[in-house]
């Protein structure tokens, strides 16, 4: 038999507790399918008396993150701790230096340090694997890194964030409030430690500035991305789309445009019978259209301890059976010396079709204002749907819904202004993009 790959996990919580039992239970066909043991040396968290279901008889216990990097006692320094500073990324450094491999699911990290930390893996010649950071148990890092060299790929997007699909299936489906979803969303173990980085979009953002990365050859810049959230969006969004034949997602885009890199996470109308407008709850889906294979679209669960390990073991299984000397791809598909300097396209020159919600005034001279500014600004209009009225306050208002046809993010900030300024809203417009899905 082959020596065991002998591995300390740094974070027991939702993710880390699931590998270590995962990792026990399927001990047997894991040596099977990678030729050697799997071996937890060592593990760390903050609480050593927490019951974590998981039996660590006989595993030593570490104080910090940091001393288990350092041991000389493990192969593989496996990081669930999460945060994109502190103890996760002091430790993931110790641990490059002390000659680990890593397996890490912390995308915000990545997000932020990645180029630095492959810089130091590829110096050392250790792998960092980190399949678990983009899209849960979707295995798209290798996809894209290792299965489709033959590419050039044009546009990379998704549902990347399983606790906002959630949140937006069951608002829809169930017809309850927002912080209801998001309280169980929490209660399942899909949100991130601040459930912000879910509906604010930044989580998106992290998973989509590291499929940029690899997607586009270029250095990742999560601060660069457009980012709107999901905090805004009410059950009156939900319905209206649905009678247009939308269902909102928050989605994350790159493409490579004639001026750049165009990065984008917001809320965004699908249709409902697209591919990726079926793809609910904490599922999320990864489409890629590139060159030579043409459009990819992988889908499954996003978030949750089992599906979340199920990624990591295979990167650790990917360790446990590599070979000694021999080069393993890229920490982001090519060396990082070799990544380009990214440039984002702007934003303002994103083209496509909206749907825009507004609360008016119910007054003569309201829809010709409407028309009027839209019509200055170039902006064809698919259909507009009026429901009324409410009464509030002094008068009535109604609810006047757009979309339009192909116009630019500039257009339509121009002629909204001019809307606001003729005084006829009752509150900010919602604005939320179509996106041609697959
Ligand atoms: P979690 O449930 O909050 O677990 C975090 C673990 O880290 C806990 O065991 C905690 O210890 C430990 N920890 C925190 N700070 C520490 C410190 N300074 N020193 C030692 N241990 C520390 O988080 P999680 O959901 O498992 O997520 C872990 C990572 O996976 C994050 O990067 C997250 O973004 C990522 N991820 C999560 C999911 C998911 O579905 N949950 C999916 C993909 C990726 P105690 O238990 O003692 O408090
Ligand atoms: N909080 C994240 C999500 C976990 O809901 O998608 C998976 O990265």
């Amino acid at each position: 038999m082959n020596e065991p790959l002998r591995i300390g996990i740094a974070g027991l919580g939702t993710v880390g507790a699931s590998v270590a039992r995962i990792l026990k239970s399927k001990s047997n066909s894991l040596t099977h399918r990678c030729g050697r043991p799997i071996e937890v040396t060592g593990v760390t968290a903050r609480d050593r008396t927490k019951d974590r279901g998981v039996d660590l008889a006989g595993i030593e216990w570490f104080d910090t993150p940091e001393a288990l990097a350092a041991s000389s006692d493990i192969d593989v320094f496996v990081e669930l701790v999460g945060g994109d500073s502190g103890a996760a990324l002091d430790s993931i450094r110790t641990a490059l230096r002390s000659g680990h491999h890593v397996v890490t699911a912390n995308k915000a990290l990545l997000a932020k340090h990645g180029v630095e930390l492959a810089l130091l893996a590829e110096e050392k010649g250790l792998i960092l694997n980190y399949e678990a950071a983009v899209a849960g148990g979707i295995p798209v890092i290798k996809t894209m890194r290792e299965s489709l060299a033959a590419n050039d790929v044009s546009r990379v997007y998704g549902i990347l964030n399983g606790t906002a699909n959630y949140i937006l299936t069951r608002m829809e489906r169930d017809e309850i409030s927002f912080e209801d979803c998001l309280a169980d969303a929490q209660r399942l173990g899909y949100a991130e430690a601040d459930p912000t980085f879910d509906v604010e979009g930044f989580d998106t953002a992290h998973k989509l500035a590291i499929l940029t990365s690899i997607a586009f050859g270029t250095r990742v810049a999560a601060d660069e991305i457009y980012v709107e959230g999901i905090s805004n969006i009410t059950l009156a969004d939900i319905h209206a789309a649905r009678e247009l034949g939308y269902r909102i997602k928050l989605l994350g885009v790159a493409l490579r445009t004639a001026t750049g890199i165009e990065q984008r996470v917001h809320p965004t109308m699908v249709p409902l019978g697209s591919m990726i407008g079926q793809v609910d709850s904490v599922t999320n889906a990864v489409g890629i259209e590139a060159d030579t294979v043409g459009s990819l679209l992988l889908s499954g669960p996003g978030a949750g301890g089992d599906a979340t390990a199920s990624a990591v073991i295979g990167d650790v299984a990917d360790i446990a059976k590599s070979l000694p000397g021999h080069q393993e791809a890229p920490v982001f598909g090519r060396p990082a010396k070799e990544l380009e300097p990214y440039q984002q396209a702007e934003i303002a020159a994103h083209a496509g079709g909206y749907f825009i919600r507004l609360t008016v005034h119910d007054r003569i001279g309201v829809f010709a204002s409407l028309a009027g500014h839209m019509a200055r600004n170039d902006i064809s209009l698919a259909s507009i749907v009026q429901h009324g009225g409410v009464k509030g306050g002094e008068d009535t208002q109604k609810t006047v819904v757009l979309v339009t046809h192909e116009t630019t993010e500039a257009d339509i900030r121009t002629a909204l202004e001019a809307v606001l300024a003729d005084g006829h809203l009752v509150s900010k417009p919602q604005v939320i993009r179509i996106e041609p899905a697959g």
